[in-house]
């Protein structure tokens, strides 16, 4: 059981934005994708999201090929993305914006889908009526990640949790994200600050110019930082 990404190359005008990178995720698992900026590891959560088209390797859930299906049927087989930005509707409220999120689903299961959100999220379960827009960057931000619990995903991958949120907000995120890895979700978790990626990560991958330049625990990148150097530089 496993989110297989393998030898994924994803061109951008002739040019290999993701180049043959490989790396995976199991049940309940964390890997870090660390890089510099423009290392392609945006491009690659678009990729496995179905938002960009892959043009040679492959992506499968538990052998079943993902490769090019469109991003609600990914969605809805288990994958779920929460793309850069904490992107949220914002002039609905939360309770609209995760309903909306949830229209794929059967009502009943939006019902359990929205409690478990509200379970993992009670800022949100207090902020139901508010408009989205008006929250802050930290509470977006988990409005997000509540977007793409309401397809009850097995896999999840963020990109950049953490980016202009304060400490303490961070924190809380990683918190969100524990209490998720122990229900069982699969991450692949994109993130600028490295100490927080390695704190929750069980392994990692290091992209550069669209590559994957280093593959391993992330027990190694935390001990010996010349692998993360030798990695980035
Ligand atoms: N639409 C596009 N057309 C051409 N090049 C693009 C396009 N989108 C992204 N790129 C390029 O693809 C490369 C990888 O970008 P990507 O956004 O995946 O990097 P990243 O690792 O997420 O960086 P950051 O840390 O800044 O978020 C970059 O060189 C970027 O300029
Ligand atoms: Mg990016």
């Amino acid at each position: 059981m496993t989110l297989s990404i393998e030898n994924l190359t994803v061109l951008e005008r002739g040019r290999a934005v993701v180049s043959d990178a490989t790396l995976s995720v199991a049940p309940g698992k964390v890997t870090a994708v660390l890089g510099a900026n423009g290392a392609g590891k945006s491009e690659l959560v678009l990729a496995v999201a179905g938002m960009k088209p892959v043009t040679s390797g492959s992506v499968r859930l538990d052998g079943r090929e993902l490769t090019g299906l469109p991003p609600d049927v990914i969605r809805g087989s288990g994958v779920a993305a929460v793309p850069e930005g904490h992107r949220v509707l914002t002039r609905l409220s939360v309770d609209d914006n995760l309903r909306a999120a949830g229209s794929l689903l059967a009502a009943r299961d939006v019902e359990d889908a929205l409690a478990s959100t509200y379970v993992l999220f009670p800022e949100l379960a207090e902020r139901k009526k508010q408009i989205a827009g008006t929250m802050s960057g930290g509470q977006q931000q988990m409005l997000a990640i509540g977007h793409a619990l309401m397809c009850r995903p097995r896999y999840l991958l963020i990109d950049e949790m953490s980016l202009g949120l304060a400490p303490l907000i961070v924190k809380r995120l990683v918190l969100a994200i524990r209490e998720l890895v122990a229900r069982g979700v699969g991450v692949i978790l994109v993130e600028q600050f490295i100490e927080v990626a390695l704190s929750l990560a069980d392994d990692a991958v290091v992209m550069r110019g669209g590559e994957v330049r280093y593959s391993g625990p992330a027990e190694t990148l935390k001990n010996d930082h010349a692998v993360l150097d030798r990695a980035y530089f």
